[in-house]
């Protein structure tokens, strides 16, 4: 049986006040919570606030990208080793974000994905379809390319490290999430596509939804069989969004 998760992914926001706030908030909020691990995701220059504020709680925290490249002269990089000298175990790898705006291939997000495993920490391996590919029936072509991408550069076994995420990007800040049944059957494919190279990996494997997840919605999508948490965007940025979202796994 997975341990269920859920990642808070802060994206560009915040500010050391807010910050303060907003950590503490959800600490309060998450304090008393077994049935879970929890997670955040804050921007680089945060980290060491995360750290200062997170430590003895049972909340993590990680970044939302890193470099594939330790010590070279790469002007505006984070390195794999700095996050975890800020007390990172978690990285954002491979989100849409970044596939889209930054150009992230799945040749840039595998290094990146090897890089983070390296250096001990946990990649959150993101994937998903547009909305054009799904309606051009493409999903699983595409989920399925993203998720081998890992697998055939590293191995099967390199998945029992990471947590993955279904995150298709017609979801992704739309207020348009996935119903819970269309979520399922992607996770269900991601399992089972797990499944052909190895069966115990795909049975402990951690699958998440991500895109408009909601205190509305979570509970629904939480249900699903194959789905063991999710990574929140803007509701993280709320504590008490955040925390609802928790209390509904
Ligand atoms: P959202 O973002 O919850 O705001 O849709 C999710 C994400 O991009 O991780």
């Amino acid at each position: 049986m997975q341990r269920k998760l859920i990642v808070g992914n802060w994206k560009m926001n915040g500010n050391f006040v807010s910050n303060q706030l907003l950590l503490q908030g959800i600490v309060a909020g998450v304090r008393d919570l077994h049935q879970a691990d929890y997670v955040l995701c804050l921007p680089y220059p945060y980290l060491h606030q995360a750290q200062s504020i997170l430590q003895q709680t049972n909340v993590a925290w990680g970044a939302q990208n890193l470099s594939a490249n330790e010590d070279v002269a790469l002007t505006g990089s984070v390195s794999p080793s700095m996050l975890v000298d800020n007390g990172c175990t978690y990285v954002i790898v491979g989100h849409s974000e970044r596939r889209i705006l930054s150009h992230e291939t799945d040749d840039t997000a595998a290094a990146r994905f090897n890089a983070a495993l390296k250096a001990g920490l946990t990649p959150i391996f993101c994937m998903g379809e547009s909305k054009d590919e799904r309606e051009s029936d493409w999903t699983e072509y595409i989920v399925g390319r993203q998720l081998d991408s890992i697998m055939r550069r590293f191995g099967v076994h390199a998945l029992s490290h990471a947590i993955l995420v279904y995150e298709p990007l017609w979801a992704v800040g739309t207020d348009m999430p996935a119903t819970p049944s269309q979520a399922q059957e992607v996770h269900q494919f991601i399992r089972k596509r797990i499944a052909r190279c190895d069966e115990h990996i795909a049975k402990n494997a951690r699958i998440l939804y991500g895109g408009s997840l909601h205190p509305n919605n979570a509970r629904d999508l939480f249900a699903m069989p194959d789905i063991n948490g999710g990574l929140v965007g803007r509701c993280s940025l709320d504590a008490q969004a955040f925390v609802s979202i928790c209390l509904s796994i």
